[in-house]
């Protein structure tokens, strides 16, 4: 008899939502796994730029999925062998793994790599589609948004914090238009799960976010078992 597979929040939303730290953090509270999925659409990114496939050419980039060679360890990740983690988060990668993200069959050729991720004790994964479609059975699904300002806001603190300088209106744009690609984009579109909860983080401290992702998902195990006639 194989027991229940391990548990999976999902914690969907936007660019620079916080949904990233959110969840690293409610992994390290909880002790779960942690999937950052964004990061395979940007070693893609990052992998096609590398070896001249065009962001255009479907095949070509869902060849180069599936046969992704990465490491991900202690909150770095390595792409061939060599660090990548810095690498992966410039903005002109940013923008080229929305790119990539549009077509079905680079997402098809990741599914089974973010499915590998759901190992015991429990899984924290963020993304885009995390609860909508890779794990559509994840017992606990948040959303989380903030204004398009806020976001840019973090983001311009991150990037400045590495050394990075960019401009707070090529931020704004930037991230305005890869919402508009990935809310548009047919395959798998940003969009909240049917039965997530919304999570506005603009005026909430990463702590105060963190603690109500933990309360949702301690009071989805108790209606669970409350639920269960057995209990
Ligand atoms: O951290 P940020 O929100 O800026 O980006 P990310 O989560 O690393 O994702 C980078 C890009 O990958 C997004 O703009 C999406 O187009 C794509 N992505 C996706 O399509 N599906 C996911 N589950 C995660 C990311």
């Amino acid at each position: 008899m194989t027991g229940a597979p391990p548990q999976v929040i999902a914690v969907d939303g936007p660019a620079a939502s916080g949904k990233g730290t959110i969840a690293a953090a409610v992994a390290r509270a909880l002790g779960f796994h942690y999937l950052d999925s964004g990061a395979l659409y940007r070693l893609v990114a990052l992998k096609a730029a590398r070896s001249g496939a065009d962001v255009d050419d479907e095949a070509a980039l869902a060849r180069l999925a599936a046969a992704l060679a990465v490491v991900f360890h202690d909150g770095t990740v390595a792409l061939d062998g060599d660090d990548a983690t810095a690498a992966i988060r410039s903005e002109s990668v940013s923008a080229a793994a929305s790119r990539v993200a549009v077509h079905p069959a680079v997402r098809r050729a990741l599914i089974e790599r973010q499915r590998a991720f759901r190992r015991p004790p429990g899984l924290v994964a963020d993304g885009r589609d995390m609860g909508t479609v890779v794990f559509p059975d994840a017992r606990t699904k948040v959303f989380v948004t903030a204004s398009a300002e806020q976001r840019a806001r973090r983001r311009h603190k991150q990037l400045i914090a590495k050394g990075i300088s960019i401009t707070m209106d090529g931020l704004l744009r930037d991230i305005r238009e890869r919402d508009a690609r990935d809310a548009g984009r047919a395959a798998a579109p940003l969009e909240p799960a049917p039965d997530a909860v919304l999570l506005d983080t603009t005026d909430l401290t990463i702590d105060e976010a963190v603690a109500r992702v933990l309360a949702l998902y301690r009071s989805a195990g108790a209606m669970t078992r409350a639920d269960d006639p057995k209990a």
